[in-house]
């Protein structure tokens, strides 16, 4: 088969590692990539938000399956246009990746569909929205932009004054743009959060392990929300009788809400989750696989994913065997660039790639990098996701850590703190 698989960051570093592994495998190409997916597959120079360059791409390169990774070419319709062109493609289309990118559009299909989340209201103008906070008491509130923000859009006011300045910087001010024209107001979630992925062709199921991410660019989950700054799977929070009820509750009803609602849904269904003592809810949906909860779920699925993919771009789930997953635990720390998450530094020559190479078990994914003459160099805000594989989550922490303090660039930022929840149990 040849496999394209569309992004450029940590996410699709360690799907191309994965489906190269396949046998099924004859090319694999990755558009645009990254210095890392260069060891695995082809990178083609065609951007991710390029549409018709990779419809083109697909048709001539006579691709077999396309692998789309990131959100917003799925919100802007690259699956449609590529199923029209007769392409096989792994992600849905732009009626699917609105569970993503409208979060008042995935609230409606949980409300009708009920499946459990935080209660909310949605507001569109100012006013209304401010009459509204001056009746909350209870703090903090949660205030998301309805679009994609690249993971900014969600602020936790601890004051009624800061609910109304968010609230006025997205409705009148243009903060998020297009993104932020519609206000939600939820309540707020406690409890600890946890990841759960499950494949699908928009009839059948296949769950993935569950992960948990740490979003706050600080130890101790302090400071300011990032994409991720590390991962570990399997999330001893979700166990047995949680995921069970999680895929109960909300994944076999989202799947079911997709096609009452006649959208064909060909991808991953991510349902971000707060495990309260209430029971589990809802946080958001993503339309794609996590990043970098897939650097460490894809580590510990032994079975083949291409095969899988293919069945969920065809509609023939069914026919596929289950999952099987290495029962060892992976701990993914990122290695971020100077000024991340605010901003990131380019070009900082990245050392000790090579010595970690000489590891077993560890996995170095990159996320921003780019090859300059022989040197590997820093190229956004996350730069690497260093997983490693252990007995015991002590052990493959330990290992990723190590991993950790062979690699320097300059002003690079990493957590000393992943996987500290999954210890402390
Ligand atoms: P999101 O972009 O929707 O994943 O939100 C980013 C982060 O904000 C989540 O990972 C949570 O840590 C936090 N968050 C979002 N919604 C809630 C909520 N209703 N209650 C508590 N925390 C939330
Ligand atoms: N790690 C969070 C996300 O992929 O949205």
């Amino acid at each position: 088969m040849r496999v394209l698989v569309v992004g450029g960051g940590g996410r699709e570093h360690v799907l191309a590692w994965k489906i190269g592994q396949s046998p099924l495998v004859e090319r694999l190409l990755c558009a645009p990539g990254n210095a890392g997916t260069s060891d695995v597959a082809e990178n083609v120079a065609v951007k991710d938000g390029d549409l018709e360059g990779l419809v083109k791409l697909c048709k001539k390169e006579a691709i077999d399956l396309c692998v789309v990774g990131p959100e917003v070419p799925l919100a802007a319709g690259l699956a449609d246009r590529l199923r029209d062109a007769g392409v096989s493609v792994f992600g849905p289309g732009a009626a699917g990746a609105q569970l993503e990118a409208s979060k008042t559009y995935a609230k409606r299909l949980m409300q009708r569909y009920i499946i459990p989340s935080g209660s909310s209201r949605t507001f569109e103008d100012f006013e209304s929205a401010a009459e509204f906070l001056d009746a909350q008491q209870n703090y903090p509130l949660v205030l998301k932009a309805d679009g994609l923000a690249a993971g900014k859009g969600v602020v936790l006011p601890e004051t009624l004054d800061e609910a109304l300045t968010v609230a006025r910087d997205m409705l009148d001010g243009g903060r998020f743009g297009d993104a932020g024209r519609k206000l939600l107001i939820e309540e707020h979630l406690r409890g600890e959060e946890v990841s759960v992925l499950a494949l699908t062709d928009g009839k059948t199921l296949a769950v993935m392990e569950p992960a948990q991410d740490h979003k706050r660019i600080f130890d101790g989950d302090r400071g300011a929300n990032t994409g991720g700054m590390g991962a570990y799977s399997p999330a001893p929070v979700a166990d047995e009788a949680v995921l069970s009820e999680i895929t109960r509750e909300v994944l076999v009803r989202i799947v079911h809400a997709l096609a009452r609602e006649r959208v064909d849904y060909r991808g991953v269904v991510y349902a971000g989750m707060m495990i309260t003592r209430g029971g589990p809810r809802v946080i958001e949906f993503n339309c794609r696989f996590g990043d970098p909860e897939t650097q460490v779920i894809l580590p510990r699925l032994k079975s083949d994913l291409v095969p899988i993919l293919k069945a969920c771009a065809d509609g023939r789930l069914n026919t596929v065997p289950d999952l099987e997953w290495d029962p060892r635990p992976a701990v993914c720390v990122v290695m971020a660039s100077a000024g991340y998450p605010a901003t990131s530094s380019k070009g900082d020559v990245i050392e000790g790639l090579d010595d970690v190479r000489a590891m077993d078990d560890v996995f170095v994914f990159h996320a921003g990098t780019e090859r300059v003459g022989g040197e590997v160099v820093t190229a956004g805000g996350r730069v690497l996701g260093v997983t490693a594989l252990g007995d015991t989550v002590q052990a493959a922490r330990d290992r990723a850590y190590e991993a950790v303090e062979k690699i320097r660039f300059d002003g690079m930022q990493f957590r000393g703190d992943i996987a500290a929840r999954a210890l402390a149990r």
